[in-house]
């Protein structure tokens, strides 16, 4: 336990578990999901899912991390045993499958970043999108890029967790938000974006099927790091001082912020450029290039500027994340296997770039599907859809009914030195609402109820 670290201050443990939240979920996901289910009505489930189901959900994953100050497998045993250690093993495995198939989007970033710095992203519409689709089915380009994100996140973790991950946290959250939101004015500025705002903002609940439940609950786990004990790792780091209510609320705040930022980033533009919103996983790498064009055709400096700035920074909020993704088996195979921290590392970097192999290829390059999926659209939907849905609702299950009722307290009110006031809400929550209601959106997609 040698190499364990605290998150030296109190905005770096917020900044850090937001690098973590904020991600490709937020600016490539959230985006493409909205696009395929209908608009704001997804918007609308979402939102509640984010607040009734994710935020006591993460508080319950704090709980357990804190009172424990170690790796997610031994946080869920020296609570619950070894039955409930599987708990933190699952969460490293699904993270492990996050890492494979988000690191190839990311690559896809990489690529972005370095095509705009080339200037080889002008041209209209069809231009790009024939672009993405050449670039994306190439077996070696993307292959590449998906390696060098993977090895890029391990070098980082393999420096240590308050040095590496705080101080590239506390710079880049807020200068991605401010360009976010510069993005954001210059989309909605091109002309014919009124369909865009509409779809964003006005409701048609006519198109929500079945599915759009558990998609909108998937994408808010998701979007959270959620249900893969991530946040049970990040806050065995948290400090005595760390309130984890407010922590968590804030988090899913700023969280929520990013995605609806995102969200208007690419819609005004997709319907101004003629981009379908339902264009799947390729839909900001379509749309983006356009933005950057159009909305500074008068000053093409600004908009190559501003493009090649974007890029960078969604590379490193996508880092932010996978560093989170790559710590939760690197600290469980350090700590459990007994090996140095940088040989834990490297048993997570070499299984990732595996996955990450498979779900690269997948897009084009060799017929790799499942369940009629390509690789990579099945990790991201039994992930999603599936594990993370399951992790979380085990977790409210166990901090909800298992955990010694005077730990939880503790943990809440940090020892009795806050208020206590909002403690029975949330165990209400945790024990009920969260199991009831994931439980039912489940049953719901099977068509059972
Ligand atoms: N929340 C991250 C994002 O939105 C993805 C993530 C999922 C990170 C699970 C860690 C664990 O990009």
């Amino acid at each position: 336990m040698s190499e364990r670290g605290n998150f030296g201050t109190k905005i770096g443990v917020i900044l850090a578990t937001a690098g973590s939240a904020v991600g490709l979920g937020n600016i490539w996901r959230f985006p493409y999901m909205t696009g395929q289910d209908g608009g704001a009505a997804f918007i609308i489930i979402y939102l509640v899912c984010v607040l009734i189901l994710g935020i006591p959900g993460m508080v319950a994953e704090f709980v357990v991390g804190r009172h424990s100050g170690a790796n997610a497998a031994r946080a869920y045993y020296n609570i619950g045993g070894r039955k409930w250690s599987l708990l933190g093993y699952g969460g490293a495995i699904t993270s492990m499958i996050i890492f494979g198939f988000y690191s190839v989007v990311a690559g896809w970033c990489l690529q972005y970043l370095f095509a705009s710095t080339m200037g080889q992203l002008n041209g209209d519409v069809t231009y790009v999108q024939h672009y993405f689709k050449t670039f994306s089915s190439d077996p070696l380009k993307p292959l590449f890029w998906t390696v060098a994100f993977i090895i890029m996140t391990h070098l980082v973790v393999v420096k240590g967790v308050r040095k590496g991950i705080e101080r590239a946290s506390n710079i880049l959250m807020p200068t991605l938000f401010i360009l976010l939101f510069i993005i954001v004015v210059a989309s909605c500025m091109l002309p014919g974006t009124k369909s865009g705002l509409e779809f964003l903002f006005k409701p048609d609940f006519s198109k929500v099927t079945r599915s759009v439940f558990l998609d909108a609950l998937g994408q808010a786990f998701f979007s959270l790091s959620l249900g893969t004990a991530c946040l049970c790792t990040y806050a065995s780091y948290f400090n005595r001082q760390t309130n984890l209510v407010k922590s968590a609320v804030q988090i899913a705040g700023i969280d929520t912020l990013v995605a609806i930022l995102a969200g208007l980033m690419i819609f005004p533009a997709a319907f101004s450029v003629g981009v379908r919103p339902d264009s799947g996983p390729s839909l900001i790498f379509i749309t983006l290039p356009a933005v950057f064009q159009q909305a500074f055709a008068g000053m093409p400096v600004l908009g190559y500027i501003i493009g090649v700035f974007f890029y960078g920074l969604l590379v490193l909020a996508a880092l932010t994340s996978t560093i989170s993704m790559h710590e939760i088996g690197t600290a469980l195979f350090y700590e459990e296997l007994h090996l140095s921290r940088s040989k834990g590392a490297w048993i997570e970097t070499i299984v990732c770039i595996i996955i990450g192999v498979f779900c690269s290829l997948s897009c084009g390059a060799v017929d790799i599907t499942v369940f009629g999926k390509s690789f990579l659209n099945f990790c991201d939907f039994i992930t999603s859809d599936i594990l993370l849905p399951l992790g979380a609702f085990f977790t409210c299950v166990f901090v909800g009914w298992y955990v010694p009722k005077n730990i939880v307290k503790d943990q809440i009110t940090n020892w009795g030195t806050i208020s206590s006031r909002l403690y029975g809400i949330w165990l209400f929550v945790v024990r009920f609402i969260c199991p009831i209601c994931i439980g039912s959106v489940f049953l719901h997609q099977l068509g059972i109820i």
